[in-house]
């Protein structure tokens, strides 16, 4: 433990290196091991502006800049990688070893393994529930997975259903489709149609395309993975392929399921060669997976774009995101809708002129509209508190026009 304390890690590696050489049976040696790898590699993890100098070492060119930086992440990953060996060979000989499920959740996490890593982090909490810092971990999982079943959490503030949607009815009608056929794929079968495999949502910013996908899993009762193309673009040659398999492959064990893409365009843009070599296997090793998806599989691709030209048209081709749905800017007709639909649970004084609201928004998304609604709200709250105490706890015409101006 003196080790321990005065941080020099990699002395603690090499001491207990020598104690598993001396007893290559003892439990405690091959444990202790693992756990100094795991706090050394935790000590000299490269940052994030580590990160940015070796991506701009390369972008610059300087070659031995970019391999000693690279150099230091490949050895980072290494301690981790012998970590989770030791940590997994204590496990083979004692599977309820708590403090060593412990640390491989986290040895896992570092490198990426998040499903594993959260497998082992709950069965140690499970394993000492009294232990603050397992049960910790553990819970960190449930805000930090990207990829989550549609929970009656993350779903209180968007619409449940179709109904509180304001779409038009063409798009409704579209969309009902794409719900009974994932849930009734073997009906679409008998018929003998072929339904398509994914839809592309096109449209302006704020205009409910993330809502639609949500809200079909919902309806359609489907599990809901949600990828941007943060998630996917990795630095390391190869990895950012090996996500975009491992998110297909998530996907099929939790079927059905709808794997939505945001911002689709910067994740599989036109493939152009040369330089850009590393996105276009991205794009190819997607298009593989999307060829791969039957009806059967019960996998489902909705994509988001604001910029549908910027995508690869391979993408666009049959049997892919071969269904398109332009979703508008909201006419009068929908923007008053909206205005009802955001102002439903809102005390609204008698002055309020909804249709008015609606013809001097034009131009505005739904998501503008929301906005609109709760800095109206907002405006009130100050009215009330400061200048008028004693008015009707209501929300006035004047509080809209000032928010028309303060959103500009
Ligand atoms: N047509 C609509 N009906 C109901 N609510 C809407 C509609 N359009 C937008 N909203 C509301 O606006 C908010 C933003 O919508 P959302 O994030 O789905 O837009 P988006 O099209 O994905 O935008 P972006 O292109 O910027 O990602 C949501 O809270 C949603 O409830
Ligand atoms: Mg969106």
């Amino acid at each position: 433990m003196q080790y321990a304390r005065s941080f020099q890690w990699s002395a603690a590696v090499d001491h207990y290196r020598r104690a598993i050489a001396v007893d290559p049976e003892s439990l405690e040696a091959r444990f202790r091991l693992g756990w100094a790898l795991c706090n050394q590699a935790e000590a000299d993890k490269p940052s994030l502006a580590d990160m940015a100098m070796v991506y701009g070492a390369q972008v610059l060119g300087f070659e031995q800049a970019a391999r000693d930086g690279r150099r230091r992440f490949q050895n980072n990953r290494l301690l981790l990688k012998d970590a989770v060996f030791y940590l997994n060979s204590v496990l083979e000989k004692d599977p309820n070893h708590a403090r060593a499920l412990h640390y491989l959740a986290k040895a896992l996490f570092a490198l990426d393994q998040k499903a594993d890593a959260e497998q082992a982090a709950r069965k140690a909490a499970q394993l000492e529930p009294a232990n603050a810092a397992y049960t910790n971990l553990a819970q960190n999982f449930d805000s930090t997975t990207p990829s989550s079943t549609v929970s009656s959490e993350s779903m209180a503030n968007t619409p449940h259903t179709w109904d509180e949607l304001v779409l038009e009815l063409r798009t409704k009608r579209e969309l009902r489709q794409m719900q009974i056929m994932l849930e009734k794929p073997d009906m679409a079968r008998e018929l003998g149609v072929h339904p398509p495999t994914g839809i592309l949502l096109k449209g302006p910013p704020g205009t409910g395309k993330t809502t639609i996908a949500r809200v079909l899993a919902y309806e359609a009762q489907c599990n809901f993975v949600s990828i941007s193309p943060a998630d996917i673009n990795q630095m390391y040659v190869g990895e950012s392929e090996k996500k975009v398999r491992d998110i297909f492959a998530k996907a099929r064990a939790s079927s059905p399921c709808i794997i939505f893409i945001d911002e689709i365009d910067a994740l599989l843009p036109v493939r152009q060669g040369g330089v850009a070599i590393h996105s276009d296997k991205v794009v190819n090793q997607f298009l593989q997976e999307m060829d791969g998806i039957t009806p059967n599989t019960r996998v489902f691709v909705v994509g988001a774009t604001n910029r549908p030209d910027m995508l690869d048209p391979a993408v666009r081709r049959g049997g892919r995101l071969s269904r398109e749905i332009e979703i508008p800017l909201p006419d009068y007709n929908a923007r008053l809708q909206l205005f009802q639909l955001c102002t439903r649970s809102t005390n609204l004084c008698s002055d309020v002129s909804l249709e008015e609201l609606a013809s001097g928004s034009a131009g505005y998304s739904g998501a503008d509209i929301k906005a609109l609604v709760n800095e109206a709200g907002l405006i009130a709250l100050i009215r009330l508190t400061d200048t008028e105490p004693e008015s009707p706890k209501q929300l006035k015409q004047e509080d809209f026009l000032a928010a028309f101006k303060n959103l500009g």
